[in-house]
């Protein structure tokens, strides 16, 4: 595997592949990687000739300064992952490398997406998110680029991102990897206590009941449900929980059998935050 840390670097080597007809594919990371992550860059390597993984733990997406100082950061144990997979290229670029001496994000207008759910909660993660992956697909020209659905708000804005500067890149959604008790994999979960790691499987069972309901009950109904489900929680609250239709991500009152709906929820452990969806 080669690693390269200047955008230069990187540059030039994937300019000779292009040269030579090889298609690209992209999978942005923070590190700290996990099952999901591998099977992205699986997914990724089934489909382009070079694989390229960044990590980079991109400050302009955080609204908390201790959430972007506890990131877990696994360098050593990334980079053997990624060569167990057999990745062609790790990016792995320093902050300066990408902002320069301005750490700031651009200001991204996603047509209102970005002011909902984690929008929402999170103020002005959407612009940090936009800001880095347009640089990265700057840097890489990728012909595909792949994105867990686990963050299925930030894979419809990127998408977004895409058709609104007609940049040339496909988008690759890729299902939820969950651990065998239905945690959805993040590497975040590193951070959870014992009871935490124990109570957060939780969030998936709710979800999965919340699927069952929706069949019969108002999303009123199912939204009071799932909120006494956790009020009553020792380890774990609720941020939100909605239901939404997939694409606008607007909230739905009620089931329609024309149109894709999913249930989003954020809920902490402490101070670990844990997000989670469901196709309905
Ligand atoms: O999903 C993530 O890990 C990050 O938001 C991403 C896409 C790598 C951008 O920093």
């Amino acid at each position: 595997m080669k690693i390269f840390n200047t955008r230069q670097e990187l540059k030039s080597y994937l300019t000779a592949q292009k040269e030579r007809n090889k298609t690209i594919g992209l999978v942005p990371t923070m590190g700290a990687l996990h099952q999901g992550h591998l099977s992205l860059i699986k997914k990724a390597k089934r489909k382009n000739d070079v694989v390229v993984v960044s990590i980079f733990v991109n400050p302009t997406q955080f609204n908390k300064k201790e959430d972007l100082i506890n990131y877990p950061k696994t360098i050593k144990n990334d980079t053997k992952l990624l060569e167990s997979v057999s990745c062609d290229v790790l990016f792995f670029p320093s902050v300066k490398e990408i902002y320069e001496d301005h750490i700031s994000s651009e200001k991204f207008d996603f047509d209102g997406l970005e002011h909902l759910m984690e929008g929402k909660f999170r103020q002005g993660h959407f612009d940090g998110v936009g800001t880095i992956v347009k640089t990265l697909f700057e840097i890489v020209i990728p012909n595909h680029a792949y994105f867990g659905q686990k963050d299925f708000q930030q894979l419809q804005i990127i998408k977004k991102m895409v058709k609104k500067h007609r940049l040339n890149v496909k988008i690759k959604g890729c299902a939820i990897f969950r651990e065998e008790d239905g945690l959805a994999m993040s590497s975040r979960n590193t951070r959870l206590s014992k009871e935490q790691r124990a109570a957060a499987p939780f969030i998936y069972k709710i979800l999965r009941k919340v699927r069952k309901k929706f069949a019969t009950e108002s999303t009123d109904r199912i939204t009071k449900w799932v909120a006494n489900q956790l009020k009553k929680h020792p380890f774990l609250s609720l941020e939100y929980f909605t239901i939404a239709e997939e694409k606008s991500l607007e909230t739905v009152k009620k089931r329609e059998s024309n149109k894709k709906n999913r249930a989003f929820i954020a809920v902490f452990a402490g101070e670990v935050r844990l997000i989670d969806n469901i196709r309905l």
